[in-house]
Formats: structure tokens, C-alpha cells, sequence
């Protein structure tokens, strides 16, 4: 068994969606120190950004044809969506950035699709905790309401596409204390951290309950 840890902060230690992962993970650490743990760091070692044009190319020529950059590209494609395919549970700490999911984490969900192939279930029925973070406040009402391109992306990709059986935690106002534009939200912020700090530590409960009665299944 093997739970997959993707992370996606381009902000080194200072990342909260990291720290929101780390929660998920303690109850898995506590409960089954045995089970490996693969991890990615998406923001910290970014997958080549010309690999998926190169390997969705590389598709149309026949096998022995291809150059090695091709072969290169495909066989990163196709371990990616393998680590995806072979996880159990998985555990992906993903911000945003720009209204949007960044370049890394897209580079990283469209080589799966090319390697796993377009439509594959790579992470069906399995346990997957998606964690959210994001500077600003996106609630109704709010002017930025609406503004948030990742997190509905993210949901149709994992729940929908790998059919996983999906938790999201999110946390939003992460800015406030660092933008003194938004001293104003102080309050509210620290509430929105402290939910958002409950939830991970209640998805890793869960994932550690689904993953323990896997075990004893399996036994
Ligand atoms: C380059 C960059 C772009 C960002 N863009 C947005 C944004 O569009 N909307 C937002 O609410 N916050 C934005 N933020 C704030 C991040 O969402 C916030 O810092 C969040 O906590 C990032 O997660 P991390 O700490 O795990 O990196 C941005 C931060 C950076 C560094």
C-alpha cells in the first residue's frame, strides 16, 4: 500500500497548504508508520515543462522511431500516471496562484492524462485529499466570488476524470498578516485557519480508518 503526497507551494517552509498536508498526514504517520509514502514536490522540483507537448507527439510517431527525447518524455508521462494508478490513498497539497492551478501542477495533471491515457480512472474508488489554499477571500458575495479557476478544475479532474472519492479542506485569507490591505479580516482569518486546521486533521482520520480496514482486508 502507498499513499501518494503531491505538493504544489512555490513558497518553500512557508507554505500553508504544505502545513494543512502535514495535518492530513499525522494520523497515517501515528497509525501505520509502515505504510511508504511516495511524495512529488511539484513546486520545488517542477516536472519539465516541454515534456507533455513532446510525448503527446511522440504518441503519433510508431515506437521505433521515436527519439530519445520522446522516449524521455513518454516514460516520465507514463511513471507519473503509474504513481497515480499504483497509490492507495493520495494526499495533494495544491494552491492557488493566479485564479488558477500554476504551470506546475498543470504540467503535472496533463502528463498523467497522456500517460495514463485521456479519460482513464487513474485514482478510482480511492481515498483522495485535496488541500486548498488561498491568499484572498472568495465566498458569495464577495467581489472575487467567482474567482477561484482552480478548485473547480482540480474537483472535475480528480473526482470526475480518476474518479476519486474526493475530501477537499480549504483555507482562504491565507494573505492576512502578510497584505496589511487586509489587517481589517484579522479576526475572521483566524477562525477560517483554525476550520481549515480541524478538517485536515479530521480527512486524516478518515483516510487512516479507509486505509486500516484496506489493510485488514487485505490480510
Ligand atoms: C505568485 C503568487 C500568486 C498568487 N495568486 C493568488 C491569487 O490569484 N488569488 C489568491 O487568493 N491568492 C493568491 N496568492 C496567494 C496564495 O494563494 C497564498 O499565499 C496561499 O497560501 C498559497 O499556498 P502556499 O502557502 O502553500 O504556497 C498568490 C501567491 C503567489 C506567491
Amino acid at each position: 500500500m502507498t499513499v501518494l503526497r503531491i505538493d504544489g507551494s512555490i513558497q518553500g517552509v512557508r507554505s500553508s497548504s504544505s502545513a494543512l498536508a502535514d495535518l492530513v498526514m499525522e494520523p497515517i504517520a501515528a497509525r501505520l508508520p509502515d505504510e511508504p509514502v511516495l511524495r512529488r514536490h511539484l513546486g520545488r522540483h517542477p516536472l519539465p515543462a516541454d515534456a507533455w507537448a513532446i510525448a503527446v507527439g511522440a504518441a503519433y510517431v510508431p515506437e521505433d522511431q521515436r527519439t530519445a527525447e520522446q522516449r524521455d518524455a513518454l516514460s516520465l508521462a507514463q511513471a507519473v500516471a503509474a504513481e497515480l494508478r499504483d497509490a492507495d490513498a493520495a494526499v495533494l497539497a495544491l494552491p492557488l496562484y493566479n485564479w488558477g492551478v500554476s504551470q506546475h501542477v498543470k504540467a503535472w495533471i496533463d502528463l498523467a492524462i497522456i500517460g495514463g491515457g485521456a479519460g482513464v480512472p487513474l485514482l478510482e474508488g480511492k481515498p483522495v485529499v485535496l488541500v486548498v489554499t488561498r491568499g484572498g477571500g472568495y465566498g458569495p458575495g464577495t467581489p472575487k466570488e467567482g474567482w477561484d479557476y482552480a478548485t473547480p478544475y482540480l474537483r472535475r479532474i480528480l473526482a470526475e476524470v480518476w474518479g476519486a472519492d474526493l475530501t477537499v479542506v480549504e483555507r482562504e485569507l491565507t494573505l492576512v498578516g502578510v497584505n496589511p490591505a487586509m489587517d481589517a479580516l484579522t479576526d475572521l482569518a483566524a477562525v477560517v485557519k483554525t476550520v481549515a486546521e480541524d478538517e485536515a486533521k479530521a480527512a486524516g482520520r478518515a483516510l487512516a480508518d479507509r486505509l486500516e480496514a484496506n489493510a485488514s482486508a487485505a490480510a
